[in-house]
């Protein structure tokens, strides 16, 4: 099954269609806009708020979503809009904003506690419409029917999905993500890349997941490393964020798989951020999958543009893996946990964590039993 956004704009400078096509979709009054303070700084919320105004929308905005909200943090900034008169939501920010901004959509029509909407389809009816404008290249959350949560006492993230969380519009503007310093750029396109990765090799693959995956892959794999060194060329930042696009799709269709899985309890006991997590575990669970996945690994080295034949094959597969180790040393991303305070006698608490997260591991094309989730952990403490 394949459900996405019911209208998207893509292009170079878009932003400046965004009350245009607010208007086409609804007579909206009261605007809230979702935000953090990175993005304020760029003034694109101050041309927004003032667009609106002129268009005789009133608005009001949140700058305090925090990166890889907690549930309190969702609850508490909710609580805040909870009894005002909303009746369109724009996100504007990374897969954080948007998450966050989905959840407050669904809180509006249904103020249930968060936590019971963990899980998949326990959202109970549409919320308020929203817009989601991605500032980041990496979560494809803008087109994903899920909003990821982190839950400090459990040391753990977890997934609410619902085609409820589906918004009305996204804008795909390039020029948005031009600010965004090295480091994040590395991070999230490299998330992006995983969604791709992993929703081609899932289990749940499909024709339609396939063709946003291999895509994605594409555009990912010829422009990231140009925006990672060269972040104002602005045909590398689209390319990157088309990407990231297509992977969310591709994972709304097919799911993501181990990679995901092991991240969570990375980001949820060492705050380590989703996409390095991501970036981090990759090439060790191909290396565990390859023997499943030989097959689909060269259709991917295709993708990738690596010159070497698509017949597959272990040397294929190899190839594969060890690009992805290049690009992770070539963006400075850490290949090593300790270097995030995690030391051996983690290992088994963060496989059994890791092994709660079935919706996931189930994607893997693979089986992966506790000790080989303990077995990739090692590989990243030399
Ligand atoms: N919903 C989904 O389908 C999905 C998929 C994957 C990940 N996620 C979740 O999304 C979250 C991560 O999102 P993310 O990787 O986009 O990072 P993020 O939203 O946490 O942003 C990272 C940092 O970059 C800053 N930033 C964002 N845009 C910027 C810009 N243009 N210029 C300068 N700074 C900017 C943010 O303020 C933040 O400090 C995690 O919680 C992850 O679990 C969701
Ligand atoms: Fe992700």
């Amino acid at each position: 099954m394949f459900e996405t956004a019911r209208s998207i704009v893509a292009g170079q400078h878009t932003i400046a269609e965004l009350v245009p096509r607010i208007k086409r979709h609804g007579d909206f009054k009261h605007v809230v806009i979702v935000t953090q303070p990175s993005i304020k700084a760029m003034g694109v919320i101050d041309r927004i708020e003032s667009e609106l105004s002129q268009a005789g929308i009133s608005s009001r905005c949140l700058s305090d979503v925090k990166p890889e909200p907690t549930v309190d943090n969702i609850q508490q900034v909710y609580s805040r809009i909870a009894s005002e008169p909303v009746d369109l939501f724009i996100g504007i920010g990374g897969g954080s904003v948007l998450d966050a901004t989905k959840l407050f959509s669904v809180l509006m029509t249904d103020p249930v506690d968060v936590m019971s909407l963990v899980g998949i389809d326990r959202v109970s009816k549409p919320g308020i419409p929203t817009v989601l404008i991605p500032t980041t290249s990496g979560t494809g959350s803008e087109v994903t029917p899920n909003a990821i949560v982190t839950i400090p006492e459990q040391e753990l993230k977890v997934g609410i999905i619902s085609r409820h969380l589906l918004p009305m519009l996204v804008i795909i503007d390039p020029a948005l993500t031009v600010s965004l310093p090295p480091n994040i750029t590395a991070a999230t396109g490299m998330d992006a890349f995983t969604h791709a990765l992993e929703s081609y090799i899932s289990t749940k693959a499909n024709p339609i997941s396939d063709m946003f995956a291999l895509e994605s892959m594409r555009l990912i794999s010829g422009s990231l490393l140009q925006a990672y060194h060269h972040g104002s060329d602005l045909q590398a930042r689209e390319n990157v964020l088309l990407g990231s696009m297509y992977g969310g799709m591709a994972l709304s269709s097919a799911g993501t798989a181990a990679v995901h899985a092991l991240a969570y309890p990375l980001g949820g006991k060492f705050n380590i951020t989703h996409g390095v997590a991501n970036s981090m575990l990759l090439p060790h669970v191909m290396t565990f999958n390859m023997d499943a996945i030989q097959t689909r690994l060269g259709h991917v080295a295709c993708a990738m543009g690596l010159q070497i034949g698509t017949e597959g094959g272990k040397a294929v597969s190899e190839a594969v893996i060890r690009q992805i180790f290049e690009w992770t040393s070539e963006m400075h991303i850490p290949q090593n946990l300790r270097a995030f305070g995690v030391t051996d006698e983690d290992v088994g608490e963060l496989a059994v964590a890791a092994s709660k997260v079935t919706r996931l591991l189930h994607n893997n094309p693979k089986p992966m039993n506790i000790d080989d989730i303990q077995a990739v952990y090692r590989q990243l403490l030399p």
